[in-house]
């Protein structure tokens, strides 16, 4: 895979977690929130997001790892929890951080797995969305931008574990030799 041009720089990418984070703090203004960030993705952008987030929230982090995608660019429909959470959710409100919704596969698992869990309420927030590659209804109350479906690296999300670390959202586009 070859590493294309920015497709979101990382201007943009600021000023939509501020909007985000600012939205966030005026729903949840006065309360605790458990913000739950999803492995390994998710850890970027919601290391920038919970910093705008205001202080009159009271703000806990936890993570969740789980896989779905080994190392294709197609999802398997598998989720699995490679790690659970370390703290409880009864009563409390969550988010769930995730970098990006694509077939909406993982996310419906484990908004559904957290419901079991009898929080106070459960929202989602997500950097990417590809809402045209959606097998299954899942809510996101707090979207960065709608993308088309390309492959997209940078800014926690990878191809085969690399390019998180890109400050910016690229497409990544096959080279010859690479498999259709
Ligand atoms: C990505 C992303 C979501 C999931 C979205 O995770 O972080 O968890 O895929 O796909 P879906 O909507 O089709 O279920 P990935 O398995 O790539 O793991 P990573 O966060 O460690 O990169």
């Amino acid at each position: 895979m070859i590493l294309s041009d920015v497709f979101i720089d990382e201007k943009e990418i600021r000023k939509r977690v501020e909007e985000l984070g600012k939205a966030i703090s005026a729903d949840y203004a006065g309360k605790d929130l458990m913000v739950i960030g999803i492995l390994k993705g998710a850890v970027v952008f919601l290391s920038d997001l919970v910093r705008c987030i205001d202080r009159d929230v009271g703000v806990t982090l936890d993570f969740m790892a789980v896989s779905s995608y080994g190392d294709s660019t197609n999802t398997s429909g598998i989720v699995r929890i490679i790690k659970d959470l370390d703290c409880s959710i009864r009563g409390k409100h969550v988010l769930i951080v995730e970098d990006i919704v694509d077939t909406g596969l993982t996310l419906s698992y484990l908004v559904k797995m957290m419901l079991e869990r009898e929080p106070e309420s459960v929202r989602v927030c997500a950097l990417l969305d590809k809402v045209d590659r959606r097998k299954v209804e899942v809510a996101v109350q707090y979207t960065g931008f709608v993308i088309p479906d390309y492959f997209v690296v940078g800014y926690g999300l990878d191809y085969s574990g690399r390019w998180r670390n890109l400050p910016s959202v690229h497409v990544v586009v096959p080279e010859r030799g690479d498999e259709a």
